[in-house]
C-alpha cells in the first residue's frame, strides 16, 4: 500500500464532512474520452464554439430540428457515452458514500456513470446527457419519458410553458440556479474534498476546492497527470482512477 494512499486514507478518517469533484478522467476507463491532456478530444480537434447556449436562445427551433435530423447519426462521443458502463472508479466512490465516508459528489460528467454505480447524493453540475430540462423553471424529465410530444418543437414545459432543451449544460449557459445552489452548499459544509479526473480549468465547478481550501480544509487529488489543482492539493495520488481509488477503499476498509 503506498505512504500517499494510507496519508490519503488517514485523512478521509479523520475529516467531518467529505465531498468529492469528478471529471472526465474517472470515466476514461469506461471508454469515454477526456477532453484536454493526452487523448482528449479538444486536444485533437480543437475547443468547440463558446456561444452555443446563444445559438440555441437565438432560434431554439433550429437546434431541435438539428437534434431530430441528427436522429441516430451520434457522434463518437455520444456513441461512448451510450455504450459506457461504471469502472471500478465509480463504484469506489458509491462504496465510499455506503461507507458513510463521502457525503456528496459533484460530478461534471453528463454520462450518468455515477448514478448507475449507485452514488445516491450526486449533483450533476452539467447536466446528465439522459435528461431533458425546463429552461425557465428547471424541471427534468427523462428523455425516454418526457411527458410531452416533440411533435411541435421546440417542445414547451407543460408546467410552465418554458422552452424545454436537453439537461447538458452548453457552453455560454448559466449553470441551473438549483444544481449550483447544492454544490455551493455542500462545498460550504465540507473540510475535505476528493478531486478525481479533473483538469480544474472550468468555472464554477473548479472554484469549489478552492473554497474548500480557502477555509482550511484538505484537498486530496486522483488523477494520471498534474493539473491546475495540482499545487495546492495536500496529497496527489498519481494514476488511474480505476486503479487508485479501490485502493483507496481497501485501505479504509482495512482500518475501519
Ligand atoms: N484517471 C484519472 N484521471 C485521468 C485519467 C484516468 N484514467 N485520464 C485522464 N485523467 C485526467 C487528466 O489528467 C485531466 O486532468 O482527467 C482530466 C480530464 O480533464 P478534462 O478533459 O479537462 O475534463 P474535465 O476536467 O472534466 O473538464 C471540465 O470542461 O469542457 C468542459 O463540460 C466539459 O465537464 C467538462 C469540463
Amino acid at each position: 500500500m503506498s505512504k500517499n494512499i494510507e496519508r490519503a486514507a488517514q485523512i478521509l478518517l479523520k475529516s467531518k464532512y467529505v465531498i468529492c469533484l469528478t471529471g472526465a478522467g474517472i470515466s476514461v476507463e469506461s471508454g469515454i474520452r477526456p477532453f484536454r491532456g493526452p487523448g482528449g478530444l479538444w486536444t485533437e480537434l480543437g475547443e468547440p464554439p463558446m456561444d452555443g447556449y446563444q445559438r440555441f436562445v437565438r432560434d431554439p427551433k433550429a437546434h431541435w430540428e438539428e437534434i431530430m435530423k441528427r436522429g441516430s447519426r451520434t457522434s463518437e462521443f455520444a456513441r461512448a457515452i451510450g455504450e459506457a458502463k461504471p469502472n471500478p472508479a465509480h463504484t469506489a466512490l458509491a462504496e465510499l458514500e455506503q461507507m458513510g465516508l463521502l457525503k456528496y459528489l459533484i460530478t461534471q460528467n453528463i454520462d450518468n456513470l455515477h448514478i448507475a454505480a449507485g452514488s445516491k447524493n450526486v449533483a450533476e453540475i452539467h447536466g446528465n446527457t439522459q435528461k431533458l430540462r425546463c429552461v425557465e423553471c428547471n424541471t427534468r424529465w427523462s428523455r425516454d419519458s418526457a411527458p410531452f410530444s416533440l411533435e411541435v418543437l421546440p417542445p414547451r414545459c407543460p408546467e410552465c410553458n418554458g422552452i424545454v432543451k436537453t439537461d447538458t449544460v452548453m457552453f455560454g449557459e448559466p449553470i441551473p440556479p438549483d444544481v449550483l445552489r447544492v454544490c455551493q452548499r455542500e462545498s460550504l459544509r465540507a473540510d475535505c474534498m476528493l478531486s478525481v479526473g479533473t483538469s480544474a480549468f472550468v468555472y464554477p465547478a473548479a472554484g469549489f476546492p478552492l473554497e474548500v481550501k480557502r477555509r482550511g480544509g484538505v484537498l486530496v487529488e486522483v488523477n494520471l497527470y498534474e493539473s491546475e489543482l495540482s499545487p495546492i492539493c495536500d496529497v496527489v495520488l498519481t494514476g488511474k482512477a480505476g486503479e487508485v481509488l479501490p485502493q483507496l477503499v481497501s485501505a479504509l476498509r482495512s482500518v475501519k
